[in-house]
């Protein structure tokens, strides 16, 4: 029994997780109840890697050095409480579980509570980089006890992603932070997949551009200031060719765009915790909306609309179009950690903000050349509640905010959705305005209902009998 770390489930996640440990010299089991998927882990390992897999829980447990270190990589939700439930009797106080997968915050909230009464430490740990990510450096993100981590840090350090030496990993905060700070990158993530998706469908649809002039947009773009992974995997898409048809993959796929909700989490967490976070509401909308093909054909019949746009040629259109989306992907970025700037608060998670981006800049999907930006600027003023308000993002939003401007109106003038866009662009704009016109919704508050408003000169609540 000298197992050094344990993962139960064996799926594309866990495996690859563990072959990376086992490459880094730990001693490795698996746990899976499908037996292949148990014996085929020892078959991938190089010769010489201490790493096993069982089907047997009793084994599993027993291989563990004690405290015993053991992740879960089983889907969110039910699977996880039954894992937890079926390995608890085998346990003993001051083993460590880490839960590696996407569950919902308050689900980790509530087996924090329950697991910390029978003194077994729990880890809430977001991991982002897909499966190559698992298997070469992903990024991850534990919250929950302080004093445990540092028995899994050596492990989790060794296996992360590294960016300048530094890993991509680090602890959060307590409780369930590791998770929420997770599903706020996936809500980012939705976000700025989307904007890539409308940059495409402006280009596309409103410009006629191919797949080779979009392949080579998004790549040049990738090597600039807008380098991010989600860039390159875009650009790389539109080079795929299909195997039987030899047309472009990307062409064949269904518009119908699906989802395992951690996006709309965040959505609805932001308007729980009353944090404005419009682009990323955007992105879950228009995900939403792309499911309504039957509609959206109906409609693309009845509801017309002719381009009205002036002529604007390709290079200016990809120039303006480069710079709205630097711009936009700032906002989206800005409002996700505005919203982990408040949950901090909300929910006592103590985060500090500029290790969440620091770890982001390596191997997540999310991943991007600004975040460095982002680390300076936490780094000018810890802390801060709105990125936007740092002087150097500041600057940057200024010199881009007249393209965004631009991009917008040709296309509305297109007709072509730009709801991400737009959405940033709202929220900046709401952002800079001292005043807003929210005094009237006061007021027919106050008409309707009687529910009282400030005053912007005397202290106290006010109602008016307003048709007297
Ligand atoms: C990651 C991803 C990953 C997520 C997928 C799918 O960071 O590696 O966020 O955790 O599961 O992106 O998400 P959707 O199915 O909701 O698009």
């Amino acid at each position: 029994s000298n197992y050094e770390f344990g993962i139960v489930g064996l799926g594309v996640m866990g495996r690859n997780l563990l072959l990376n440990m086992a490459d880094h010299h730990f001693s490795v089991v698996g746990l899976d109840l499908d037996a292949e998927k148990a014996s085929t882990l020892e078959k991938e390992a190089s010769s010489g890697h201490l790493i096993k897999g069982t089907t047997s829980p009793e084994e599993f447990v027993t291989l563990l050095k004690k405290p015993r270190a053991i992740m879960l990589l089983v889907p969110a939700g039910k699977p996880v409480d039954l894992v937890i439930e079926s390995i608890m009797p085998l346990l003993e106080e001051g083993d460590i579980i880490v839960d590696g997968g996407n569950s919902f915050f308050t689900d980790t909230d509530r087996r924090v509570a329950e697991l910390t009464e029978k003194n077994i430490h729990y880890f809430g740990m977001g991991i982002s980089g897909g499966e190559k990510g698992a298997r070469f450096g992903p990024s991850m993100m534990p919250g929950g006890h302080r004093e445990s981590y540092e028995r899994l840090r050596p492990i989790f350090e060794a296996v992360s992603a590294k960016v300048n030496g530094e890993p991509c990993v680090a602890y959060l905060g307590r409780g369930s932070a590791g998770n929420y700070v997770k599903m706020v990158h996936n809500g980012i993530e939705y976000a700025i997949m989307a904007l890539i998706s409308e940059t495409y469908d402006l280009l596309h649809r409103g410009f006629g551009f191919k797949d080779d002039k979009l392949q080579e947009v998004f790549e040049s773009w990738n090597n600039s200031d807008l380098q991010s992974f989600l860039m390159e995997i875009t650009s790389e898409i539109f080079k795929k060719e299909d195997k039987t048809t030899g047309r472009r993959l990307i062409n064949l796929i269904s518009d119908v765009a699906r989802a395992k909700g951690t996006g709309k989490w965040t959505a609805q967490n932001a308007m729980n915790i009353q944090v404005p976070v419009p682009s990323i509401d955007a992105a879950v909308t228009m995900r939403d909306i792309s499911k309504y093909k039957m509609e959206r054909m109906a409609a693309s019949k009845a509801l017309i609309w002719k381009d009205n746009t002036e002529n604007v040629g390709e290079t200016e259109i990809v120039s303006i179009l480069k710079d709205a989306f630097y711009f936009a992907m700032l906002t989206v970025y800005a409002q996700g950690m505005s919203q982990l700037f408040v949950a901090s608060k909300e929910y006592d998670y103590g985060l500090n903000l500029e290790e969440v981006v620091k770890i982001w800049r390596g191997g997540c999907i999310i991943r991007a050349a600004c975040l460095d930006d982002f680390m300076h600027a936490y780094r000018r003023t810890p802390n801060s509640s709105n990125l936007l308000l740092d002087k150097q993002i500041a600057s940057i939003m200024q010199k881009n905010q007249s393209a965004i401007r631009s991009t917008i109106k040709i296309a509305v003038d297109k007709g072509i959705p730009l709801a991400v866009f737009m959405s940033s662009l709202s929220y900046f704009d709401a952002l800079r305005s001292e005043t807003l016109p929210t005094n009237l919704i006061q007021a027919q508050r106050d008409y309707f209902g009687a529910h009282l408003y400030e005053r912007i000169d005397m202290e106290g609540f006010f109602h008016t009998n307003w048709d007297e």
